[in-house]
């Protein structure tokens, strides 16, 4: 019998939560949802869907009981309160537990003081007290940026309108990884119960630089010419802040900390030179992968 056969997931509705239950179901776990309204729920038949109250450790030791694995891909709103959800996970005498994290420089010693990345150290803390004390073990999955939002969105590059903002000199790396790989990954925790044992893994499925992707649309349109701009990563972390001391929290201040951290490249330590790649089951794009997909970006 193998460690891990029945998963709950937590934050299931959200982005990045169905990829990981479509996984989990495909690899014929039995799985609970936890969730804290079943409605719109539009989840697989075969999937038990809990109503559970977050706040509660005994709303949610009730719906874990005889659940071997936790995953939880809450919002990240709601990270640092998965202190509840852990300490339901050892009530209920659940072996496993992945932390809803999954960002690329979210590990880096460099962020730890940093307003949006301390919850995330403080559940890590929190994970590593409790499996010394033999309570329940943990994997911390570090997957990079996910690539369907760095393709999605005028990140990188606006494909729609043809414009680059480049990050210092356009040359930092960046781990990036697709949504459903990161559901895979998943899976192969859980496959790997000893291996993957009270530990960062990660998984890069490409490392990507701006100036990489503009050389490729260059090459298959060069009729196209593109407006660059650049910007420093570090000011914009600076930016950032100061305004968040001067008690501005609003997203754009948010999103200042998060393009001056995981978009500034090696210095956060957002390419993973060394992955977990093979262990978990995800395969690297291939320079024709890429180029197909960006291709797609400028049809
Ligand atoms: N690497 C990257 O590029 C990247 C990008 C975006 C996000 N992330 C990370 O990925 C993870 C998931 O993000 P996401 O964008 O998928 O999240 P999301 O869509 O914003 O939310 C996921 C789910 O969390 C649940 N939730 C929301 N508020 C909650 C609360 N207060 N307590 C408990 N559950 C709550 C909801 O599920 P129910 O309504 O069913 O309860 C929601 O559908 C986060 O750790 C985030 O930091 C990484």
């Amino acid at each position: 019998m193998s460690e891990i056969e029945s998963i709950a997931i937590a934050g299931a509705s959200g982005s990045l939560g169905p990829h990981v239950l479509k996984a989990l179901v495909d690899a014929n776990f039995q799985v609970t949802v936890l969730t804290r309204s079943k409605e719109p729920g539009a989840y697989d038949a075969s999937v038990k869907v809990v109503e559970v109250d977050f706040t509660s450790v005994e709303s949610l030791t009730a719906a874990l009981k005889g659940i071997d694995g936790l995953v939880s891909t809450v919002a990240a709103a709601a990270i640092e309160n998965q202190t509840v959800l852990i300490d339901a996970a050892i009530a209920a005498g659940v072996k496993r537990f992945i932390p809803s994290e999954y960002g690329n420089c979210t590990t880096s010693p460099k962020v730890e003081a940093l307003p949006i990345y301390a919850p995330m150290f403080k559940i890590k803390q929190y994970l590593q007290e409790k499996a010394k004390a033999g309570k329940l073990t943990w994997t911390v999955l570090a997957c990079g940026a996910f690539l369907d939002f760095l393709f999605g969105r005028p990140i990188l590059l606006d494909f729609a309108n043809h414009k680059a903002t480049l990050f210092d000199e356009g040359d930092n790396r960046i781990s990036a990884t697709s949504l459903p790989n990161v559901g895979k990954a998943i899976v192969g925790i859980f496959k790997n119960f000893e291996a993957t044992k009270n530990k960062v893994v990660r998984i890069s499925e490409v490392i990507l630089t701006q100036n990489k992707l503009l050389r490729i649309v260059e090459g298959l349109r060069p009729d196209i010419k593109w407006e660059i701009s650049k910007v420093q990563t570090s000011a914009i972390l600076k930016d950032g802040l100061d305004e968040l001391s001067a008690g501005d929290f609003s997203m754009p201040i948010i999103m200042k900390i998060l393009t001056g951290t995981a978009l500034a490249g090696d210095i956060y330590g957002c390419a993973y030179d060394e992955t977990d790649n093979e262990l978990l089951g995800v395969k690297e794009l291939t320079e024709e992968d890429l180029k197909k997909l960006v291709d797609g970006k400028l049809a």
